[in-house]
């Protein structure tokens, strides 16, 4: 018989997991039972029934084998009789929500910290999914919270480590483990939905591309998806090769952090395509030749194009957006006449939406797009789209957004974050615009009249839940739009994010770069929010 230990342990917790699950600085997990405590808060906040699977793996960070090792053992200590894991530890984070769904686990533990730093010195995470392959909802998250204050033991079976990078099925006395390929079955839905012989003979005509797995988990992904079975030259790869710390970089595929491939599209004879993921693999950045595809418009292009994708064909139930999102997904939404949903920030959000059947496709302005073929985003997956849509209609990445923009109008779109300022100067910050609430509607700023403003709650449609104080909205009478909202997701300070959106329904009027079209805009939220002087920072962080 296997042996169960009840280990006693105390409450740790002092701050809510956030909408991604608990993420913290290695250092933190590492001291005895911090982990541990965190599994068992999740497995006590949830019913175990016999036969019980549960997916694991991780985007590969430093951490992630010990961690597995863990959590196997307290998943059979807590009643588990399966664990699914991916080799070496690793799935992304779409993979995960797509095994628990294909194998109809319970549900999955991910292991990531997302775009966030790796190694000794830097940041860890732990997720729980649900049987529908989607992140936790508020009940069970806050439930794992609630637990997390008043642990008092947990529980651990005592064998030694599994070899988790020797494939196939391990029987044990009463449990099994069984160690899959973490690519094949994601490859093999991803060939399911895209039309792959048009997109191979796209790269038979010499269009190239280049994917930038930034040292992190799409790097297999890539190269089984990309040269092993579309036969993309071995050169269309960078990074693609796993690292523990990710290659000491920052994986958040954006402007700022994706430079080394931004640097690659923007120089003389760059590729037809470029496109890069994050450390898990959720987001995913575009870019053509010369070109940056906001993520935003990315979305409203997919869904107005969906149809040429066969996974798509039949057409979308309806579409769905973060709030800050651009309105842009809204008008191909109108035209398609479907519905278009708009909830807060996070995934979570999409899920009932998604299971439900009212949307197909949903996504967010940071990076993050994705359909009802998962409950997570995914960024191979939308590179995909972009490939499939660029097969089909033999046009540049380019040609495809601005014809996007002559047909529906442009939601010129810009986000900027000030990263770890002091959490009070920033809530102080939202205090000061809240305060104006009363003020502002009808003030006028150059061509710009307020119209309303309000804190962004949402009632979701399926559950009734209610999430309120989801973003400061300043809205225009043109349909332009300010947002303000403090992130949920950084681990040092504060970080204040600003969404600017002006809307132009004549292309040829703007300026190409949103920073210069936006340029009145960025002054109207400096001025309401009094940002400089309250924080003492004179620009953002990061741009895009
Ligand atoms: C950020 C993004 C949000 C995304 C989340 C998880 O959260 O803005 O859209 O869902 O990461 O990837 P934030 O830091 O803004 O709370
Ligand atoms: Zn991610």
């Amino acid at each position: 018989m296997t042996e169960i230990f009840t280990v006693k342990t105390q409450a740790f917790l002092d701050q809510k997991p956030g909408t991604s699950g608990l993420r913290k600085k290695v250092k933190v997990f590492q001291p005895p039972h911090y982990l541990e405590n965190f599994v068992q808060s999740i497995f006590d906040s949830v019913t175990i029934p016999p036969n019980s699977t549960l997916t694991l793996g991780g985007d590969g960070r430093f951490y992630n084998r010990v961690a597995i090792q863990v959590i196997i053992k307290m998943a059979v200590a807590n009643g588990f009789t399966k664990v699914i894991v991916g080799q070496g530890g690793i799935l992304s984070t779409p993979a995960a929500s797509h095994i628990i769904r294909k194998y109809q686990t319970l549900g999955g533990i991910i292991l990531s910290a997302s775009h966030n730093p790796a190694g000794p010195d830097e940041d860890f995470g732990i997720k729980y999914n649900t049987a529908n392959g989607g992140p936790a909802p508020e009940k069970i998250t806050e439930a794992i919270f609630a637990k997390s204050k008043t642990i008092s033991d947990y529980k651990v079976a005592d064998f030694s480590d599994v070899n988790i990078d020797q494939l196939g099925e391990t029987n044990f006395d009463g449990f099994s483990v069984q160690v899959i390929d973490p690519v094949a079955d994601y490859a093999d839905l991803m060939m399911s939905m895209f039309d792959f012989n048009a997109i191979k003979a796209l790269f038979e005509t010499g269009f190239s591309m280049k994917f930038d797995a930034m040292h992190a988990v799409t790097g297999p992904y890539a190269k089984e998806i990309f040269v092993n079975r579309l036969t993309a030259p071995e050169n269309s790869l960078m990074n693609c090769e796993v690292s523990e710390t990710f290659g000491g970089g920052h994986p958040d595929p954006n402007l700022t952090y994706a430079h080394e491939l931004v640097e690659q599209l923007y120089q003389a004879n760059a590729p037809d395509f470029g496109a890069a993921s994050d450390g898990d693999g959720d987001r995913n950045m575009i870019l053509g030749n010369h070109f940056f595809v906001t993520p935003s418009d990315s979305l409203a292009i997919i869904a107005a194009n969906a149809k040429l994708i066969p996974a798509y064909q039949q057409g979308l139930a309806g579409v769905a957006r973060s709030m800050p999102t651009s309105g842009a997904v809204d008008r191909v939404a109108k035209k398609l006449n479907i519905p278009c949903y708009e909830t807060p920030t996070g995934w979570k959000f999409f899920g009932n939406l998604m299971d439900a059947d009212k949307v197909t496709l949903c996504g967010e302005e940071s990076f993050g797009t994705g359909s009802n073929h998962v409950r997570e985003k995914d960024g191979l997956w939308a590179v995909l789209c972009w490939l499939n849509i660029i097969a089909a209609k033999k046009m540049s990445t380019e040609a495809i957004v601005k014809a996007h923009w002559a047909e529906y109008g442009r939601n010129v779109y810009s986000r900027h974050d000030y990263e770890a300022i002091p959490t009070e100067a920033a809530s102080g910050v939202l205090q000061h615009i809240k305060a104006q609430f009363d003020s502002l509607p009808n003030q006028t700023f150059g061509k710009y009249t307020v119209k309303t403003c309000d804190d962004f709650s949402y009632t979701d449609p399926i559950d009734g839940s209610i999430s309120t104080g989801q973003g400061i909205r300043i809205l225009f009478a043109c349909g332009s739009r300010i947002v303000f909202r403090l992130s949920g997701t950084g681990t040092e300070g504060a970080t204040l994010r600003i969404y600017l959106e002006a809307y132009e329904p004549d292309v040829s009027k703007h300026h190409l770069d949103a920073q210069v079209a936006l340029a009145e805009m960025i002054e109207i939220a400096l001025k309401i929010s009094q940002l400089k002087q309250r924080t003492g920072c004179d620009k953002p962080t990061v741009i895009t």
